[in-house]
């Protein structure tokens, strides 16, 4: 989102210089004074813009908060057997651990070396093994299968919270649903 974002601003500085360039080029309307000479994209602006967008980015613990969240709302739909619900919930959290680690690949640990730790190589262990597992408990519609697979990615995720110094980040089943207003009920008839 936020990428598309900084993506989109790009585009738009790109068109408004090249709109306003060319509008400049267009001749006057009779008896007015001839526009002033067009002025190129300024360089030096965009990179600043660029550099002011970075700082807009959101933290590593926001995105890491989205993953909790649709990883929590995945527990409760596939207890509801509310498959494409799993589904859309697993593919969410599975999104947002991939921005996290296109965003940051490596990340210094909170421990006391400080080191620089690889997560993208711990992520990419696991998005084949456990967190392909689970996926495959959903497609299965297994709530069985679904509830282990669940439990042994809860493993995995804090393998890479102790893996960067932050062992206090612990998960856990959740007891509550994350989004009260949202019907996890495959059978609900409303709204129609
Ligand atoms: C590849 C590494 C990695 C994996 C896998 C991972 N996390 Fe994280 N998580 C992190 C990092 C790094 C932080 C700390 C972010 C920070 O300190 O800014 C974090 C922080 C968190 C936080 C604390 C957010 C806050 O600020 O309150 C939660 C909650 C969390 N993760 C949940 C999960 C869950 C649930 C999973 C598994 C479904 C998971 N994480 C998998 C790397 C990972």
């Amino acid at each position: 989102m936020t990428q598309r974002f900084i993506l989109l601003a790009l585009v738009l500085m790109c068109g408004l210089a090249v709109g306003a360039s060319l509008r400049a080029q267009q001749q006057p309307p009779a008896g007015r004074a001839p526009a002033a000479p067009p002025t190129p994209p300024d360089l030096k602006t965009l990179a600043a813009d660029v550099e002011r967008l970075k700082t807009l980015v959101p933290s590593n613990s926001h995105i890491m908060m989205d993953v909790q969240w649709h990883w929590t709302n995945l527990w409760f739909a596939a207890q509801a057997k509310n498959w494409p619900l799993a589904t859309y919930q697993f593919n969410e959290a599975r999104g947002h651990m991939q921005w996290l680690i296109k965003k940051s690949p490596m990340i210094r640990s909170s421990g006391p070396d400080r080191e620089q730790v690889d997560i993208e190589g711990i992520f990419g262990g696991i998005d084949t093994g456990s967190l392909a597992d689970v996926k495959a408990a959903i497609d299965a519609k297994d709530v069985a299968k679904f509830a282990q697979t669940y439990r042994t990615m809860l493993e995995n995720c804090y393998s890479c919270h102790k893996a960067v110094g932050r062992p206090y980040i612990r998960p856990m089943i959740p007891k509550t649903q994350a989004q009260s207003m949202m019907n996890v009920d495959p059978t609900a008839d409303w709204p129609k």
